[in-house]
């Protein structure tokens, strides 16, 4: 075989890349709409595509709801056959987790802000069994949807500070048609609270709308938004925060494009949602 030099970590990268072509779309099933929307990305791009389906404990606080998050593998793997997928990957926790895990993925800054804030050890939680399921399943390229923007966010930066062998791809929010942005969690919303839910993606319309009229202030767009949602008592805002796209840190003042992310309370049933600005 000729000797061949590289210089770049990008060229040892390309130097590796096999026949193999996978595509990985990590999930938690009680798949939808959302879902499916990564899988047909995904499909197009990869000779294989392979889906995880696993409710990692290791994410979800003590009082959140990791003993009724819905399990529906048989429809789940339905909907796998429908989309062509051809690989799922559902361990069980004793699989995923033989031993106490002892080591874990922490990416700093970017864990600290929004949904970190009111989920101490979440992040660590999502990076370390995203990591484990890249070194399974050792895909080239692995979707995320926008809607965990956060989880996207600090993804994307743990493969690029590890110099992980892998293409993360992003994908746009799928909304439901009064703009509730899909997931798993809508099923636990009475008829009343769904009712209410799409507020959350109006507000954050609002806070766009004031953006684009030129409102600078990232205090006074936050205050117009919130007062969208202030209308609907069953509602409950967590956070609503103006943020820079790339480390999704709060700003005081916007001059270039930002992100706006909030979190609402509907009973029992925390939603999060975002949108560019
Ligand atoms: P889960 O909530 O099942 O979401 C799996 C993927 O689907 C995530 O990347 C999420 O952002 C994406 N997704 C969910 N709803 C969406 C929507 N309406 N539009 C676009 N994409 C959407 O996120 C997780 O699982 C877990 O944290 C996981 C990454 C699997 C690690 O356990």
């Amino acid at each position: 075989m000729k000797l061949v030099l590289v210089h770049t970590v990008r060229e040892v990268r390309d130097f590796q890349e096999s026949k193999n072509n996978i595509g990985l779309v990590p999930t938690m099933g009680a798949l939808h709409a959302g879902h499916v929307r990564l899988m047909e990305i995904a499909r197009r791009e990869s000779d294989v595509l392979a889906v995880s389906i696993f409710v990692n404990p290791l994410q979800f606080g003590p009082n959140e709801d990791y003993s009724r998050y819905p399990r529906t593998l048989s429809h789940d793997l339905e909907i796998c056959e429908r989309n062509n997928v051809d690989l799922v990957f559902a361990p069980s926790v004793e699989e995923m987790y033989p031993l106490p895990q002892l080591t874990s993925v922490e990416v700093g800054r970017l864990s600290e802000h929004l949904c970190g804030k009111v989920r101490p050890g979440h992040f660590r939680a999502v990076a370390t069994v995203v990591m484990k399921l890249l070194n399974i399943i050792q895909p080239q390229r692995a979707y995320f949807g926008e809607k965990d923007i956060q989880q996207l966010t600090i993804i994307r930066r743990m493969v690029a500070d590890l110099n992980l062998n892998v293409t993360i791809v992003g994908v746009p929010i799928v909304r439901e048609t009064d703009g509730l942005a899909l997931s798993s969690r809508n099923k636990y919303l009475s008829a009343e609270e769904r009712k209410v839910a799409p507020a959350l993606y109006r507000a954050l319309q609002e806070a766009v709308n004031r953006i684009r009229a030129g409102e600078k202030d990232a205090s006074k767009v936050r205050e117009a938004a919130l007062e969208v949602l202030a209308n609907f008592p069953l509602i409950r805002v967590e956070y609503f925060e103006i943020v820079d796209p790339e480390e999704l840190q709060p700003l005081a003042t916007i001059s270039a494009p930002v992100r706006i992310a909030g979190a609402i309370w509907l009973g029992a049933t925390r939603l999060i949602d975002n949108v560019n600005a």
